[in-house]
């Protein structure tokens, strides 16, 4: 595991924004999996500035999004779909059949899940895959729970995610019940994974799911496995490792 810790906002974002690009300069077809949530926004903005100075091109990358709300379709401000699109893609120049995120307008989510899975096995193996990090442990929406699923599945999202999320929505009631997600399999599967977390609101839980035992109580704890682990936190976030 490589762990960084930055003393500002705006030197992680660059640091975090600059393994993807890195990747992507060195490889222009990599298959990249995204986040959503507050975490990634200041990534993608500076992202979008190194591709607005002709510093990268996305024209040959494939992306995988990491989860959707059950009932949210592209259409929806709050969906991540629309999230993706306002905050990273309609800036770059991916191609839109290289875009992948769960449908979650679907009448049959969970056949959206084999579906999504079938791509996921399609490309085999994802280069790498940006992760935020839930205050509950939960990484894309695998909640904690006593065992956790390895493919895409329907989740149900538990009250304390609920409530965290209700600031992306103008009427809070509205925020989804349920989720499809990427499991952890393919996630784990990644050839890197950039965790990236920020504020002291997250200094315990990134703690407890770097240090702590491995369960599946805290997903998170899982990154403690995986062989090529990059943490990237602010110094509030970081506080408990120094
Ligand atoms: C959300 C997303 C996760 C994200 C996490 C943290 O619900 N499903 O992929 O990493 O929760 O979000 P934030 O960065 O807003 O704290």
């Amino acid at each position: 595991m490589n762990m960084l810790t930055f003393p500002s906002e705006a030197e992680l974002n660059e640091a975090a924004a600059g393994v993807i690009t890195d990747l992507v300069r060195t490889k222009p077809h990599a298959v990249i999996g995204l986040a959503t949530g507050g975490t990634p926004v200041g990534i993608y903005r500076t992202m979008i500035r190194s591709y607005q100075n002709g510093m990268v091109s996305y024209q040959q990358v494939t992306t995988f999004n990491l989860d959707e709300y059950v009932g949210c379709s592209v259409e929806d401000p709050q969906s991540y779909a629309c999230y993706m699109q306002e905050h990273l893609f309609r800036h770059i120049d991916v191609q839109p059949m290289n875009i992948h995120i769960p449908d979650g307008s679907v009448r049959d989510p969970e056949a959206e899940c084999r579906r999504y899975d079938e791509r996921l096995e399609a490309v085999g193996q994802l280069d790498l895959q940006l992760l935020g990090l839930g205050h509950n442990g939960h990484i894309g929406f695998n909640e904690p729970d006593h065992s956790l699923i390895s493919s895409t599945h329907v989740v149900a999202l538990r009250d304390e995610t609920r409530q965290a999320n209700a600031r992306f929505f103008d009427d809070p009631g509205r925020v989804p019940t349920h989720a499809i997600t990427m499991g952890v399999g393919a996630i784990l599967k990644a050839k890197k994974i950039l965790l990236v977390v920020k504020g002291s609101d997250k200094a315990d839980i990134v703690h407890r799911a770097l240090t702590g035992e491995i369960k599946t109580e805290c997903p998170a704890s899982l990154l403690q496995t995986h062989p090529n682990l990059v943490v990237m936190m602010d110094e509030e976030a970081g506080r408990h490792f120094r």
